[in-house]
């Protein structure tokens, strides 16, 4: 087969649970082409069962966690299967699928670190007949990485440039920035939270999975106090390398800063800050770690949130802010096609995490190889 006609396959869910981003891909040249892609929902037993999990991992047993693996693993190989079958691709142009899994938790700071990514993959290796590439992050962190995020590489390789000091923001339920200047190593991390705290206050107030287009937010007025006191909380200030997850920025971490600071905002006031937060806190991150970026590219579902993208413009002022679509690739897709572009890097035996940017002793080949 010519180069250009091996297809790889990324497979993908983040902290917003929002679903399986299934994206195939085509990589010549420092190019990205994306061949078909879909974002294919949960069912709702399945979605209800993993948010009960994540939000009190106590009532998780170790058969529940088992049957889950088993569940998210079907789901992913469904959706490998629907965007191949509804766009007549042929399994066997598939080289390999890239499957990130579904993170239940990430502690790579606890003593000892771990991450725990579920979704079978030797259910999807039977279930589709193609190799799959799995449990990316794992080998990072046995090397003293952070495990995230590992979509720097990536990053580099598709949005890298020799004159210009670029960054590439990712705002999926937590926020990344990867630091691409033009000399100099390139540097990541995650700046706090993306969507997941403005979700998950909308999801309480108005049983809504998100905020459209921000519009609730942009009704709100943010609160000042309420702000600095949440900007005040030790990880904005940590050195990087660092990641983090919704076990750290959840509901109960923003209940609690709201009776410390001692403040009563409406409701919609609280959505307004939560997304200065945000704003602040990827602007920050930018002006200490990229200085001199002068263009950034967003990816995530946050691009789509145009209160948000707006603020993040007053905090930027003077950098040159668009979609990753500019560079060729879709928002939508620049997750799941980091996870296939590391499955080809790791099925031709080459290293796929960046030392400067999650703290590993060494670069390393990641994730497991599942053979259908
Ligand atoms: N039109 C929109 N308006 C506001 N927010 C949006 C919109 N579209 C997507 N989002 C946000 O993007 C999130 C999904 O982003 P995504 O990049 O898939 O995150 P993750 O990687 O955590 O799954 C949603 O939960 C929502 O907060
Ligand atoms: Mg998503």
């Amino acid at each position: 087969m010519k180069h250009a006609d091996q297809l790889f396959l990324g497979l993908m869910s983040g902290t917003s649970m929002d679903g399986i981003d299934a994206a195939v891909l085509r990589f010549v040249d420092r190019r990205c082409d994306v061949v078909a892609a879909a974002c294919i929902p949960y069912p709702d037993s399945v979605r209800h069962s993993l948010i009960a999990v994540r939000q009190d991992p106590g009532i998780c047993t170790i058969d529940m966690l088992g049957k889950l693996d088993h569940e998210v693993g079907k789901c992913f190989a469904d959706a490998a299967d629907d965007v191949l079958s509804k766009n007549r691709i042929a399994t066997e142009k598939i080289m390999a699928i890239g499957s990130h899994g579904q993170t239940l938790r990430h502690q790579p700071d606890s003593k000892p670190p771990f991450t725990l990514q579920i979704g079978d993959p030797s259910i999807i290796a039977a279930r589709t007949g193609i190799t799959v590439v799995a449990d990316f992050r794992r080998g990072d962190m046995a090397v003293g990485g952070q495990g995230a995020p590992l979509a720097p590489a990536f990053h580099y390789w598709l949005f890298g440039h020799d004159n210009d000091n670029r960054v590439v923001l990712n705002i999926g339920g937590i926020a990344n920035i990867t630091a691409l200047p033009a000399s100099g190593p390139v540097t990541g991390f995650d700046t706090g939270p993306g969507n997941t705290l403005l979700d998950a206050w909308v999801r309480q107030h108005h049983n809504r999975d998100f905020d459209m287009d921000g519009s609730w937010a942009s009704q709100g007025q943010a609160s000042e106090k309420l702000l600095l006191a949440l900007l005040q909380d030790p990880y904005f200030v940590e050195s990087p390398p660092k990641s983090t997850g919704f076990e750290y920025f959840n509901l109960k971490w923003l209940e609690r800063k709201i009776a410390e600071s001692r403040v009563r905002p409406a409701k919609q006031d609280v959505q307004a800050t939560l997304a200065e937060l945000t704003c602040r806190s990827v602007a920050a991150a930018i002006t200490l770690h990229a200085p001199g970026t002068t263009e950034v590219f967003v990816c995530g579902g946050g691009f789509y949130n145009r209160d948000l993208m707006r603020r993040l413009g007053q905090r930027l002022r003077g950098v040159n802010i668009k979609s990753t679509a500019a560079q060729g690739l879709d928002p939508d897709w620049v997750e799941a096609a980091a996870f296939a572009w590391l499955a080809k890097r790791r099925i031709s035996g080459e290293t796929g995490n960046l030392p400067s940017v999650t703290g590993a002793s060494r670069p390393v080949s990641l994730g497991g190889i599942f053979t259908s």
